[in-house]
């Protein structure tokens, strides 16, 4: 073909002029701030060569009334196409932060809009890179009315196809709510931040000095407000993980996540699990340590590490299928429920739920942490949002009791009542309503005020209490739970566990939602 002709002059015209309009300058001033163009970064994200724009030529609005200048580049400040990651079809949008600081301005919304709608219709997760200023000041109230149809797009996607954002500079204003209605937010350490009103009205409205970085840097969202659920150093890094991420997703909710295969190096009989809870039952230990054994070999993906780590959530494999683990653990705060930890677990047991990713439990927990913070922040009404979780979710759920499961923590960790549908617990698990030392100071008041020597009566009431009452087989011997188990053989009863509830079906009734307490 002859593309010297006169009917491709202006194809070919258009095509060098968005080749010029990317200059090395422009990159050079990213590179300089520690961060990649929209266009590494897209090309860091996909397979080789499946990247497909789509309204690469699009042109921003006019201007509705003279006031600053707008920018006519291609494109409007925003890259959106699909392709693939990993092989699977992914859509994507990247803010372009050389343009009008990647403002968003109606035409530059108009075509995320456009993609939010073709991956929901072809049942493929969306990737926001995000990398921008906010609504373009230019426009006015038609940037605000875009920001508005994205909002939208994401809500009914919701449960429908997974969506992630990945903060990779500023996310400022209103605009950290549409990462904020994502399933998922990455961050980057240092070069990307979130708030909604910054450092500047900060100090207007409250005379409070603060840098960008630490009203909304990554690791205040990681650590502090639980907005970003993984943070990494650099931009890098930041997409590997992403990409690895996606790979425990199914594409949609009516899709199991794909399946990869074991390397078959964990054994389903590992005498390892046995020597792991220390004898003394006040000793911590690193939960991790017994997810490891468990599943299969570095599968294991955690999410908000640092948020409410009283509580671990991530994803892993168990012969190659992915499965959704929640875990007390023991060595932050002795496991307790917080505020934290609690929401923390219900919005990732609601993910679970949505896209038919099976939850596995791990149960040591003393109950949920008492003191007048916790009270007056709310923990009945952060609490109830985990209980409500468990209870609502409808993929196949197992709990595995390792240690302490005392009280409402009990029943809140996916008991057998609660819709678990299988609960095994190792010989050194204490299910009961309370520990001994609160159980015992409460039955045995009198006769501890009156005793000579309470110490050692009550080092003998609190021994009594573990072998009578505080142990699991008094729930086996009455049903409550279904089998107390060798640690050694946790990994085979899981698989099986999960071959049983395969074809799980839970009808539920119909009704427009239930009402999580929010
Ligand atoms: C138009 C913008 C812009 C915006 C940045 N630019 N933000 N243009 N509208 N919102 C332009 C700048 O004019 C500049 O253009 C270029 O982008 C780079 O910006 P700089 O300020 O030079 O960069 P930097 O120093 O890195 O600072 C980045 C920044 C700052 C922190 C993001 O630009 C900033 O504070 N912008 C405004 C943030 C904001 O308040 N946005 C509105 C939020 S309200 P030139 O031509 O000089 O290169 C909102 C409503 C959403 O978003 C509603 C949803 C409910």
């Amino acid at each position: 073909m002859d593309l010297s002709g006169k009917y491709y002059k202006a194809f070919i015209d258009r095509q060098s002029a968005i080749e010029k309009q990317y200059s090395p300058k422009q990159a050079e001033k990213q590179h300089s701030k520690g961060k990649l163009t929209a266009h590494e970064r897209i090309n860091l994200l996909y397979d080789k060569n499946t990247f497909e724009e789509i309204d690469e030529f699009v042109t921003p609005a006019d201007q509705p009334v003279e006031f600053g200048k707008v920018d006519r580049a291609y494109g409007d400040g925003v890259i959106v196409g699909h392709g693939k990651v990993n092989g699977r079809l992914i859509f994507a949008y990247a803010q372009d932060f050389t343009i009008m600081g990647g403002s968003l301005g109606i035409v530059h919304a108009k075509k995320i809009a456009k993609i939010q709608e073709m991956a929901l219709k072809m049942g493929s997760p969306i990737i926001a890179l995000i990398d921008s200023g906010g609504a373009r000041i230019q426009e006015g109230v038609a940037s605000l009315s875009g920001y508005a149809a994205i909002f939208q797009n994401i809500i009914h996607s919701s449960g429908i196809i997974p969506q992630i954002s990945v903060i990779m500079g500023p996310a400022a204003g209103g605009a950290v709510y549409s990462p904020a209605l994502t399933d998922f937010v990455f961050m980057v350490n240092h070069t990307s931040y979130m708030f909604v009103t910054g450092p500047n009205v900060v100090k207007e409205v409250l005379n409070e000095e603060v840098t960008a970085e630490g009203l909304g840097g990554a690791e205040v969202h990681a650590r502090k407000s639980g907005v970003a659920h993984m943070i990494y150093d650099d931009e890098e890094n930041t997409i590997l993980a992403l990409k690895k991420f996606l790979s425990y997703l199914p594409s949609n909710n009516v899709e199991n996540p794909p399946v990869v295969s074991d390397d078959g190096s964990i054994s389903d009989v590992n005498e390892k699990l046995r020597d792991i809870i220390p004898e003394d039952p006040n000793k911590a230990y690193d939960v991790k340590d017994i997810i490891s054994q468990i599943v299969d070999r570095n599968s294991f993906f955690e999410t908000s590490e640092l948020f409410g780590a009283s509580l671990v959530t991530g994803f892993a494999r168990l012969t190659g299928k992915t499965i959704g683990i929640v875990a007390n653990q023991p060595k932050v705060l002795a496991g307790v429920l917080d505020i934290d930890s609690s929401t923390k677990g219900a919005r990732f047991i609601r993910f679970c739920d949505a896209f038919n990713i099976p939850i596995l439990t791990f149960e040591d927990v003393p109950g949920f942490l008492p003191g007048v913070d916790q009270e007056h922040a709310g923990i009945i009404r952060h609490g109830a949002k985990l209980l409500f979780a468990y209870s609502e979710a409808t993929v196949p759920k197992i709990t595995i009791i390792l240690r302490k499961a005392y009280g409402g923590a009990f029943i809140v960790m996916n008991s057998k009542n609660l819709g678990g549908d299988f609960s095994f617990a190792w010989p050194s698990a204490e299910i009961a309503v309370m520990g001994p030392d609160g159980a015992v100071a409460i039955l045995y008041r009198k006769e501890l005020a009156e005793s000579k020597n309470p110490v050692e009566l009550k080092k003998e009431l609190v021994k009594k209490y573990r072998d009578k009452i505080a142990n699991p087989f008094i729930a086996d011997e009455s049903g409550y739970i279904d089998e107390v188990i060798d640690p050694a053989v946790t990994r085979k009863k899981i698989i099986s566990a999960l071959n049983a509830l395969n074809n799980k079906w839970v009808k539920v009734p119909a009704r427009k939602h239930g009402n999580m307490p929010l």
